[in-house]
């Protein structure tokens, strides 16, 4: 994937710059054309030369040295590079990026540059933690710049925690993945996250358990996998992801509406929402006063949007989900046989290790053809990698099922 790009590598001034030969190397026998450009303090840990020798191209340094034929360096390798890797990327130089100053060649060419950047930060955890480095961070992140979070081990500081450099091996596979345009690039993929609220009057609800994790990752795996993604959220614990458009909705009424206003245009739909079956007949306008010794509300069935969807589709892939604490397979196969689905995500929210607000779940994917995936307990991100992953290939495969198919 790297053959023939234009890299340029931005080296700054901390003592994980010597790593960055090996990615230069790397990259440079991947077929990719690399120039490297160092801040002054860069070159106090690794020669320019030895950049110059791997890469076969001269480095620059100087902001009106020799910029190795190029006429005005900053512009020519801002333009030159398909994207650019800053790595070891020290607090400094991430604090002037965010805030745009340009005070030597690398900052100037990184204003320079409108193509895809990414950033490899490195440098003591208490650094790394400071709320200023952060909140750059931050700026970077919300401007599309990528991030490789650094790692976690033994530090040159003498301490222990997270700031180490990733490995080189690591960073190239990073710097892969920016040009790789994605299992679901043109695709619009429709995820729904949370618990839907349910009004009892102003201040009470009925609501459960979801936390929206699993949504959320899935949305952010689907972005990450290059789709137009709509995320919308009941109530969730967690941020939802950036880089996905998001729609806030309260009850279950709501949900369904926002859905199907854009049902018709999506790819595909993943429903981990945990819809409310029943919603209270008639929520009070006023505060509800304690007065009798029990309080008896009349609730009614609320739509079951994915069982309309499954009967409204057309092409598109539909991805339920089933939270069991008993009889797993045999409640779940039956959600996708009556909602019309390509696959179902079944759990035992039960288990230790999966369900509500913990980062893990397991999970057993369930096809039409009867077939499951028994997947052991994995972070939610590793399993929303691999719901995604199989949505792509139906959505590629084009192996829908038949419309009415229930
Ligand atoms: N679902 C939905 N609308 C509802 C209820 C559920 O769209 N009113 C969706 C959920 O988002 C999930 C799937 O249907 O993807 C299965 O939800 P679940 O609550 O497990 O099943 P129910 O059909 O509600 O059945 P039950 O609660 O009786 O287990």
């Amino acid at each position: 994937m790297l053959a023939e790009k234009n890299i340029l590598i931005g080296v700054t001034g901390g003592i994980a710059a010597y790593k960055i030969v090996e990615v230069a190397s790397r990259l440079k026998k991947s077929g990719a054309n690399v120039r490297v450009m160092m801040t002054k303090n860069a070159t106090e840990f690794v020669s320019p030369r030895t950049f110059q020798e791997i890469t076969g191209n001269a480095v620059s340094v100087e902001m009106f040295g020799d910029a190795a034929n190029f006429h005005v360096a900053h512009i020519s390798l801002a333009d030159f590079a398909d994207a650019i890797l800053i790595a070891p990327a020290t607090a400094n130089f991430l604090a002037k990026m965010a805030h745009g100053i340009c005070d030597d060649l690398l900052t100037t060419t990184v204003l320079a540059c409108d193509k895809k950047i990414l950033v490899s930060p490195s440098m003591n955890t208490k650094m790394f933690d400071n709320p200023a480095t952060q909140a750059n961070l931050e700026i970077l992140k919300s401007r599309g710049v990528k991030i490789l979070e650094p790692a976690t081990g033994n530090l040159a500081c003498g301490t222990s925690g997270k700031g180490r450099l990733p490995e080189p091996i690591e960073i190239c596979a990073e710097l892969e993945k920016i040009f790789d345009s994605g299992t679901l690039a043109g695709k619009k993929i429709l995820v729904t996250a949370g618990g839907t609220v349910e009004a009892i009057d102003p201040v009470r609800y009925i609501g459960n358990r979801s936390s929206g994790r699993m949504g959320c990752e899935i949305a952010k795996s689907a972005a990450e996998a290059g789709a137009e993604v709509t995320l919308i959220a009941g109530k969730i614990e967690v941020e939802p992801p950036k880089n996905v458009t998001v729609i806030r909705v309260e009850s279950a009424i709501k949900m369904r509406e926002e859905i199907l206003k854009i049902f018709d245009s999506v790819d595909a739909v993943i429903m981990s929402a945990a819809v409310a079956d029943f919603r209270v007949k008639n929520p009070a306008a006023q505060k509800i006063k304690k007065s009798d010794e029990t309080l008896t509300l009349e609730l009614v069935k609320n739509p079951d949007i994915l069982r309309e969807l499954g009967t409204l589709k057309k092409n598109q892939i539909l991805v339920g989900f089933a939270a069991e604490t008993q009889n797993i397979l045999d409640y779940a196969t039956k959600k996708l046989v009556e909602k019309n689905l390509n696959f179902i995500v079944a759990n035992d929210v039960t288990a230790e290790g999966a369900g509500f607000s913990v980062p893990t779940n397991i999970a057993s994917i369930i096809w039409r053809d009867g077939n499951v995936e028994n997947f052991p307990k994995m972070k939610k991100s590793e399993l929303a990698e691999k719901i995604i992953e199989r949505v792509a290939n139906l959505l590629d495969e084009k192996k829908f099922f038949p419309v009415n198919d229930v």
